[in-house]
């Protein structure tokens, strides 16, 4: 359906971005008709001769010939030709551009509609240089390079999908934006700095001796001004459509010329070597998590610590940010679906994001996520495209053996990888059924990624788990709906259902038999696309119902948190050690039972946490074991060998901490046992692991002195605001640099 290879392509503007495109689309197919228009006759005579375009001509004429229709040509202009085109072109034949704004499209005199647009699939290629003209154009200009799709409502996933692989071929990373967020984020980073660089040229020539400054200027000016030499054409064009956008983030930049104008009036050294400071070590960053490859020095110098003052209080409404588990789900099922998914309360954290590359790399178009909210355009089940590169899960075990099970069943091969603590991860168990449902795949030593998989065709098994790991569960689930016949996993004790729940809110049948523990789908059978409400996670949640339990004079409601009974062992276990947490407003959302919880403090007290507990509060022991040094008498767990590998030895992490914090800890190989009593204050390290650093700040509520906590970065792939809800409750907690 989308494979363009063979399609016409009319190329309107046959510029440096249309020249490219044009040799981008030739090199990639050599075969492909390519046809053009432009004002500029010797252009368009240069590219016959070079072979790149077959047939030059008007543009009503040629937009009848085509299949695809890429305006290369200023976003004003792109409004004055539609018209023309939408009456000549072939009802079937499909538009994009390259215009760097897009709002204006729908904004315009033209006064057109989504509707009267639905074949327009509109696009920027954030790819370019200052120069211009078909001289300028080269045929690698798009590769690796990103390009922002913002479809819109009249667009079909199908014209998506076509336009995303026209992209695509071109070697391009395909991002999504809504055209609104678009134009804010471009009047930012592109438009404003190409504004600077025009105006100091033109402040320069306005002084008297403009010819010596020239003369002189030197590697300053030079960089500064590169942007002025870009076509003032087209750059005018952009200021005019995007108006609005760029005249409120000019605000911003006038506002803080001024205060640099009045710092450098009043020589005030100290206020200018600040905000330079600021700015070089913001620079740095950005240039270093964007630009380089990662180094190991540079991750080390980019770690966060948290530092945790004694007491503090626990008061007010909160909504945590959203379930990581039903997040990741919501982009791999709504990418295998038919038809566009909404999602709202997605967590914008670092793995789940990491979720939405790895679709974007395999040719789903994902609008988003902006506040929560993302629209992902589905490929079907058979539509996803090979990865051109290992796909990097990041800190995610969650999202590496799902996909795992997904990409074992597809017709390509594909790579998974992660950070240092997901490649220290057992992938066998999910290896091993995979291999006995037909699937090729191969792991790094000690069954540990990265996971080299081969895409085979499955066969559905009948698999007793030898552990109750829903992430295991889910990935044979998603293998299963590939797989010939049936696959039914059986589980040795309950363990979250997010998969079974979202797979039969997107139409796939799923049969759950409780008694036995089994869930089990037959392959063959498509997804329809659905809307889907994330959730807060209560696994974020639970750092606050523990702060919220532990600390005399708390009253915290924590809005709309999940509570599916495959994960309210935090509940439970809090409960039973006397922790006073009200449920109310309790209601169904998408297939998942939301609530609103209310924890006011009660004395809490030590307990044998009961083994059924664990796979229901897998996550939270972290914290958990923060209650038990904080309740009466001695709390004991064991059965819980799988603390020790997830993303840190969960054991020996917290008793490493507890221990340096004056807590008496006594570990087992599956279990520990913590001793209530004082906290005292000192240095605790959460070895990269999200919900250590968390459960340590916790800590800090009930310590009679500081806490400092290091390697707190990672709290950004599960609960990125961590630190603002946690002030804002009236914790003390700060992050910084170390
Ligand atoms: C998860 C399942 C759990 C949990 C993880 C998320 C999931 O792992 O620890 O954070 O989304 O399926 P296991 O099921 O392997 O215990």
């Amino acid at each position: 359906m989308n494979d363009t290879k063979n399609k016409v392509v009319l190329i309107v503007g046959l510029g440096m971005i249309g020249g490219s495109i044009a040799r981008g689309l030739k090199k990639a197919n050599p075969q492909r008709r390519i046809i053009a228009c432009d004002t500029d006759i010797e252009s368009l005579q240069q590219a016959v001769d070079d072979g790149i375009v077959s047939q030059v001509g008007e543009l009503a004429e040629l937009s009848a010939l085509a299949d695809i229709i890429v305006l290369a040509v200023p976003p004003l202009t792109v409004c004055e030709l539609l018209p023309e085109i939408l009456k000549f072109m072939a009802p079937t034949a499909l538009i994009t551009d390259v215009a760097s704004v897009k709002s204006h499209i729908f904004t315009s005199s033209q006064q057109f509609s989504e509707e009267d647009l639905a074949n327009f699939v509109p696009a920027h290629p954030i790819a370019g240089s200052e120069q211009s003209g078909y001289a300028a154009a080269v045929s690698d200009l798009f590769e690796q390079r990103n390009v922002i799709l913002t479809p819109h409502a009249g667009n079909s996933t199908d014209s998506v999908a076509i336009i995303h692989a026209l992209w695509r071929e071109l070697g391009a990373n395909v991002l999504g934006m809504t055209r609104f967020r678009h134009d804010e984020v471009l009047a930012a980073t592109s438009h404003l700095p190409h504004l600077l660089a025009y105006a100091i040229v033109d402040v320069l020539l306005k002084q008297e001796q403009s010819e010596d400054i020239f003369r002189y200027a030197a590697g300053g000016f030079a960089d500064f001004s590169r942007l002025a030499s870009s076509d003032a054409k087209m750059w005018s064009d952009i200021f005019v459509a995007n108006s609005a956008a760029v005249e409120k983030v000019l605000d911003d930049y006038i506002q803080s010329l001024l205060e640099f104008k009045k710092a450098i009036q009043n020589k005030q050294h100290g206020k200018l070597e600040e905000s330079f400071g600021a700015a070089k070590q913001a620079r740095e960053n950005f240039i270093s998590q964007h630009f380089k490859p990662k180094k190991q020095e540079e991750m080390i110098s980019n770690q966060l610590s948290f530092s945790v003052q004694p007491g503090g209080q626990v008061a007010g409404s909160i909504r945590v940010a959203g379930d990581k588990s039903i997040s990741h789900r919501s982009i791999i099922l709504a990418s295998i679906a038919n038809g566009i998914t909404r999602v709202t309360g997605f967590l914008e954290g670092e793995d789940a994001l990491n979720t939405v590359a790895a679709f974007r790399e395999m040719g789903v178009t994902i609008v988003g996520p902006e506040n929560g909210a993302l629209t992902i355009y589905g490929v079907g089940k058979n539509g996803l495209q090979p990865p051109r590169k290992p796909l990097y899960m990041g800190n995610s075990g969650t999202a590496m053996r799902l996909l795992a099970g997904l990409l074992s069943a597809q017709s390509f091969d594909s790579e998974l990888t992660g950070d240092e603590s997901l490649m220290e991860r057992p992938m066998s168990r999910v290896a091993e059924p995979l291999r006995s449902m037909g699937a090729n795949i191969d792991t790094g030593d000690s069954g540990t990624p990265p996971l080299k998989i081969h895409g085979s065709k499955l066969t559905g098994i009948t698999y007793e788990m030898p552990i109750a790991s829903a992430q295991v569960k889910s990935c044979l689930l998603l293998a299963g709906l590939y797989a010939e016949g049936e696959t039914k996993i059986l589980e040795p004790a309950p363990c979250r259902d997010h998969t079974e729940r979202m797979l039969q809110g997107f139409g796939y049948e799923v049969a759950v038999n409780e008694e036995e523990g089994a869930s089990k789908v037959v392959g063959g059978a498509d997804l329809q696309a659905t809307e889907i409400d994330v959730p807060a996670d209560i696994s974020s949640a639970a750092f606050f119902l523990v702060a919220a339990a532990i600390t005399p004079g708390s009253d915290l409601t924590l809005q709309h948190v999940g509570v599916n009974p495959t994960r309210i062992g935090v509940i439970n276990i809090l409960r039973d050690m006397g922790a006073n947490i009200e449920s109310s407003n309790e209601r169904l959302v998408g297939g998942e039972p939301v609530a609103d919880l209310r924890v006011r403090y009660h004395p809490l007290k030590g307990i044998v946490i009961s083994e059924a507990q664990i796979p229901l509060a897998i996550d939270e022991f972290p914290v958990l074991f923060v209650a038990a040094a904080c309740a009466e008498g001695e709390t004991l767990l064991r059965g819980a060998q799988e603390l020790r590998v997830k993303e840190s030895d969960r054991l020996d992490a917290m008793a490493q901490g507890l221990n340096a914090l004056g807590v008496t800890v006594e570990t087992y190989q599956d279990g520990i046992k913590i001793t209530g009593g004082k906290i005292s204050g000192g240095a605790v390290d959460s070895f990269g692991d999200h919900r250590i650093a968390m459960a340590f700040t916790v800590a800090g509520l009930r310590a009679e002195s500081s806490i400092d906590i290091a390697n707190c970065t990672n709290v950004a792939t599960s609960f990125p605001n961590f630190v603002e809800l946690a002030t804002e409750v009236g914790m003390r907690v700060t992050a910084q640099k170390s």
